[in-house]
């Protein structure tokens, strides 16, 4: 039976806290997306994650706690810079790489003898880690490899059957994914996944932060964060991104018997050329455009477009993570 979306109000949160202690799944609302939550200290519940979406066992997850004191019983220490920057911007979309405890389990880890945790800033998904007691493993609640949740509709088209629970907080805030920053070398903080949270935040706080090159594609090729794998968030329409904003020299390229979706920031002057047209944001603006990505994603993806061109974004503070998951979004498998 498919699980339709519930409101967050006390009687289901308390419910969604039982399910949690009792290894089940439960799908809850983040700053960022939505999440598909697991006990993340029972090994089994975890593993049910993994198999809900189809996620490789390579690829570890993110733990949630309602508190950096909760973050504090999961890892060894956590060094200066890196508490710095969870004083300042947790609850927040910001996730930490740190040394694990023995507590955590290898499949959270993916056998890593580190963890990356954070404490997410939605109301709901506090209340919900405050109610439930123990840490949640939480990736982004769709199938491995596509579009990301903002909404608790879309958690239900991808993972109805297979949650317990789906806990509706609205159209989520951010948008796209924290920013995970990895602490492990302590003089030098590691930008592992572009994030909701600006890398020019981080920096202003922690210093300057290690930028990794584009990830490796291979599966198993042991990347620095699994994550950093090239195609994710892909629709399953053929996309292509551009490397400048949208003109017409591409237009007139693509066949004309093809259909052509455009995900842009701003609406070119000329559209005729597209079957469907996904603006971002009007006035520009990165959140808003970070905000309705995924969203935007979906809605070309269910036009019955032949392809889907998209313009990068300005490459600064959001403009990161956007243009990082349009890359994802356009990488061809090998
Ligand atoms: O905004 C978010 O971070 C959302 C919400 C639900 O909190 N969660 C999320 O989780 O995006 P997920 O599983 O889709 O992404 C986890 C990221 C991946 O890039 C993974 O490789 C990286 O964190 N990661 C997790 N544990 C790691 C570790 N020990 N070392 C390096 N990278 C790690
Ligand atoms: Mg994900």
């Amino acid at each position: 039976m498919s699980c339709v979306p519930v409101a967050a109000d006390a009687s289901n949160l308390a419910r969604a806290a039982a399910i949690l202690r009792t290894g089940g799944l439960v799908a809850l609302p983040t700053e960022t997306v939505y999440g598909l939550g697991a006990n993340a200290l029972n090994a089994q519940a975890v593993a049910r994650i993994f198999e809900a979406k189809g996620r490789p066992f390579f690829d570890p997850l993110i733990v949630h706690a309602p508190s950096l004191e909760a973050v504090q019983q999961l890892v060894q220490s956590i060094p200066p810079a890196a508490l710095e920057l969870a004083r300042r911007c947790w609850p927040g979309p910001v996730t930490l790489v740190l040394p694990k405890r023995d507590i955590v389990p290898d499949i959270v880890t993916a056998g890593l003898p580190s963890v990356a945790v954070r404490v997410p800033a939605h109301p709901v998904a506090l209340e919900l880690l405050r109610l439930a007691g123990v840490p949640v493993a939480a990736p982004s609640a769709n199938r491995f490899g596509a579009i990301s949740p903002t909404l608790a509709e879309h958690v239900a088209s991808d993972l109805g059957s297979s949650v317990d629970m789906i806990l509706d907080g609205g159209p989520c805030e951010s948008g796209v994914e924290s920013t995970v920053i990895s602490f492990l070398e302590p003089s030098v903080p590691t930008l592992l996944r572009p994030g909701a949270l600006p890398v020019e935040t981080i920096e202003a706080i922690v210093g300057k932060v290690r930028k990794r090159a584009h990830s490796t594609s291979r599966p198993g090729v042991a990347a620095a964060s699994p994550g950093m794998l090239e195609k994710h968030y892909a629709p399953r329409t053929p996309m292509s991104l551009l490397s400048a904003p949208a003109d017409a020299h591409l237009a007139a390229e693509l066949p004309a018997s093809q259909r052509v979706g455009l995900l842009c920031l701003k609406r070119p002057a000329d559209v005729s050329r597209y079957a469907a047209v996904e603006e971002l944001s009007p006035a520009g603006d990165l959140r808003q455009a970070a905000a309705r990505l995924f969203a935007a994603m979906r809605a070309l993806d269910t036009a019955g477009l032949d392809v889907i061109v998209a313009e990068p974004v300005p490459e600064h503070g959001l403009g990161l993570a956007i243009n990082d998951r349009l890359r994802r979004a356009a990488c061809r498998d090998e």
